[in-house]
Formats: structure tokens, C-alpha cells, sequence
């Protein structure tokens, strides 16, 4: 989960990374009444989760209050790369000398943590990275060792700190590190670090991923979520425990085991181009023990989903054999009475598949056709989907 950057400073705040005071509003009059309260000139910020707000004209300094609140005006409603400005943070103005550059983020390719450090941070960090490389320290950081102040000092160094500031920077890193590390993040980014004109070391935007795998160990982190922005397909895929992902094709998919179901949606996709382009609706894994009432709660998701022309249900029987989930089938149909409208496709597979199949034979449901292979059946569910 991404945070806004308002939350990312308060998490900041908590974790004593030293931060400007920010206030977050989402009207004009609440932005001009924030950089009052602050006292003379601010920052205007668009909360959007996106990088390059300050290019696209979404971080506007303002002079007084009155100007804050005019500045808000012109940023709240804009579109920055698809992204409505439905608020912003009024921060104060820091009178910058330099902007430097700090991130941790998880390398999943090394298997570790990532440090990156550098004095060249603001808004071109991008192009520094990729023109000169060598401006940009990247240091691994094992994660059973975690960081500590000797070797955070060491990658402050070779991100080319001046002497004088090194064990400030150091230390703000080593916070950055407390965050990263007690939040459960994936990714804490500081673009820029800023040392002002009176010498303080202060961060003047952070960017935050969180874990959501983590999220039982955070109760608090639900406080963060932006539910205005979360699909509501998947709000409540999520409310019923299942593993849904939205995706943006007509053929909606159920299987059991993420490997069955990844492959079932590149076997649809494959089948999808015969037919006109169409491609799979979603990701659904209802896992290995799939009663009624997890089959029903998928079906009933799906079969919510307005793109959905048929749906593709692909199971290998396993420790949960075909019986029962073709029972499962049978009796979420009936759940879901007359509110199932869609074709579905049924492939069964593996232990007791013979009783399965029978028993999907015998209730015959209108809505219900079985075909033996993943192939298919994705073919064929692609082929409904189309009409
Ligand atoms: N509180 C502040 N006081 C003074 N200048 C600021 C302040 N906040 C931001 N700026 C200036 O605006 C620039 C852009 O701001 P910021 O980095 O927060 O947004 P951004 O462009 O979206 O960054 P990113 O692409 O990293 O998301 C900064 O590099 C800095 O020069
Ligand atoms: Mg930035």
C-alpha cells in the first residue's frame, strides 16, 4: 500500500525523522486557514500518489495565506498522470541550500534490503541515476544484520555527504531505517533531503509502501487505507478473505492455487486472441480447501464484475477432490439463485474427477458447462465471452 505524502511525514514524525509541521486540507478556505495557522510563506503540496508533482505544477510556493489559499484553488481538481488532486498538505517553506537524495527499499532480485544515497537528490534524481550512476551510492543491506551506524555512515559517505553533515545524515538515515524496519515497509524514500540556509538537516517529502502481508501486525495501518480509491470488487473480495486482483478483461476466472490460476489467466489470454482480443477479468484463487460458501462468495464477486461476459472455473482436485468441489459448484448455484446470469465453464481435474463430473452432469444448471481440458475450456470461455 502507497501512502500519500502527508501520511508518510506523520509516520516520519512518529519515528522522529526530522520534518517540517504539515497540515492536509481539501478545500481552498481549509488550505488558506492551515497557512495561517503556520504563519508566513508555505509550501502547497497535491497529495497524489505519483512522482513528479513539482514538475507537473503540483507544488506551488505561496507567500502568505491569502496566496496559499489562490494556490490551492489552482492545484485541488487538477489531473497529475491520471490522478485527480482531491487534496493538498500545506507545509511550511524551508529556504533550501541543497537537496539531497536517501531511499531503503526491498530488493527482492539480491534477496536483501536496498540503501541508496546521494547529494544530487531533487526532482531530476531520475536522470542522475540513469546519466551518472556513480553520483548514487547502493549499498545491500543484509536483513538478518540490519543497518547499523557504522555502516550508515559509510553509505552517507559514498553518496558524497560533505564531512561537516555526515553524522546528522547518518543519524536521519538510521530513523529512516527504524521506519522502514518497525512499519514493515517496502519502500522509504526521501527526495529531497534538504539542509537549509540555517543548517538543519529536514525531510521535505517521503514517499511509503507499505506491506500489506504485514497488515496483522499493524492495526493501525488501517487507519491509512484510501477507501475511496480501493476497487470495490476487491474491498469485498477482501472482506470475504479471497485472493482477488482486478484485471480488465471479460472472462472471469476462478481456480485453486495461485500457479493454477496465474497459468489458467495466460491460457485465456492465449485462447482470447482467436476470439476478438479478449482476455481474463481477474486473478481468483479460492486455495486448496474450496467449500460452498468460498465457491458462492467467488462466484457472487465475479459474476459482480460488469466487464464479465463467462466465467472459467479451473480446478485440480487435490486434497479437496472433485466431489466436493463440484458439489461446492452445485450448491453456491443455488446460493446464488437467479442473481447468476453469465455462462460458466467448468473444468475438473484430478482426484475423484469422474464423481465430479457426474455430479455436475446430473444437476444439469443451464448456466453450467463442463470441458475436459484447461485449453478447452479456456477456448470455450473465451469463445462465450465474445458474443
Ligand atoms: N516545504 C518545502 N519548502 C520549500 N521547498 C519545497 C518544499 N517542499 C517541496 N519543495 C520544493 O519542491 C520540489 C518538489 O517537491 P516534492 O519533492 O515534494 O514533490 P515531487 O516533485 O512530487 O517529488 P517526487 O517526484 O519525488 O514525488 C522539491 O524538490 C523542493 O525543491
Ligand atoms: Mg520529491
Amino acid at each position: 500500500m502507497d501512502l500519500f505524502e502527508y501520511q508518510a511525514r506523520d509516520l516520519f514524525e512518529s519515528h522522529g525523522v526530522p520534518v517540517l509541521m504539515g497540515a492536509v486540507a481539501t478545500t481552498a478556505e481549509e488550505a488558506e486557514i492551515a497557512a495561517a495557522k503556520m504563519g508566513g510563506r508555505v509550501v502547497v503540496k497535491a497529495q497524489v500518489k505519483v512522482g513528479g508533482r513539482g514538475k507537473a505544477g503540483g507544488v506551488k510556493l505561496a507567500e502568505d495565506a491569502k496566496d496559499a489559499r489562490q494556490k490551492a484553488q489552482g492545484i485541488l481538481g487538477m489531473d497529475i498522470k491520471g490522478h485527480t488532486v482531491h487534496q493538498v498538505m500545506i507545509a511550511q517553506a524551508a529556504p533550501i541550500e541543497a537537496e539531497y537524495y536517501l531511499a531503503i527499499l526491498l530488493d527482492r532480485a539480491n534477496r536483501s534490503f536496498l540503501v541508496m544515497a546521494s547529494i544530487s537528490g531533487g526532482m531530476d534524481i531520475e536522470q542522475v541515476a540513469h546519466e551518472t550512476p556513480e553520483k548514487l551510492a547502493r549499498v545491500n543491506i543484509d536483513a538478518h544484520t540490519g543497518l547499523n551506524l557504522t555502516r550508515a555512515l559509510e553509505i552517507v559517505k559514498a553518496g558524497g555527504f560533505p564531512d561537516e553533515i555526515a553524522s546528522e545524515v547518518a543519524d536521519v538515515l538510521m530513523k529512516l531505517w527504524d521506519v522502514f524496519k518497525a512499519e514493515d515497509a517496502t519502500l522509504v524514500e526521501v527526495n529531497p533531503l534538504v539542509k537549509t540556509s540555517d543548517g538543519k538537516i529536514i525531510a521535505l517529502d517521503g514517499k511509503v509502501t507499505l506491506d500489506e502481508s504485514a497488515a496483522f501486525r499493524h492495526p493501525d495501518h488501517e487507519a491509512l487505507i484510501d477507501h475511496a480509491a480501493t476497487d470495490p470488487l476487491e474491498a469485498q473480495a477482501k472482506e470475504k478473505n479471497l485472493n482477488y486482483v482486478k484485471l480488465d478483461g471479460e472472462v472471469g476466472i476462478i481456480g485453486n492455487g495461485a500457479g493454477l490460476v496465474m497459468s489458467t489467466l495466460d491460457v485465456v489470454a492465449y485462447a482470447g486472441e482467436k476470439f476478438g482480443g479478449v482476455k481474463p477479468a481477474n486473478f481468483l484463487d479460492i486455495g486448496g480447501g474450496a467449500s460452498a460458501q468460498v465457491m458462492a462468495d467467488g462466484l457472487s464477486i465475479i459474476l459482480g464484475d460488469p466487464a464479465v461476459k463467462s466465467v472459467f472455473v479451473n480446478v485440480f482436485g487435490g486434497i479437496t477432490a472433485c466431489d466436493a468441489v463440484a458439489n461446492g459448484i452445485v450448491q453456491a448455484l443455488e446460493i446464488l439463485g437467479a442473481s447468476a446470469k453469465k455462462p460458466i465453464v467448468v473444468r475438473l481435474d484430478g482426484n475423484n474427477v469422474i464423481e465430479g463430473r457426474r455430479i455436475l452432469a446430473e444437476a444439469a444448471h443451464p448456466l453450467v458447462e463442463q470441458v475436459e481440458t484447461m485449453d478447452g475450456a479456456a477456448s470455450r470461455a473465451a469463445e462465450l465471452a465474445a458474443k
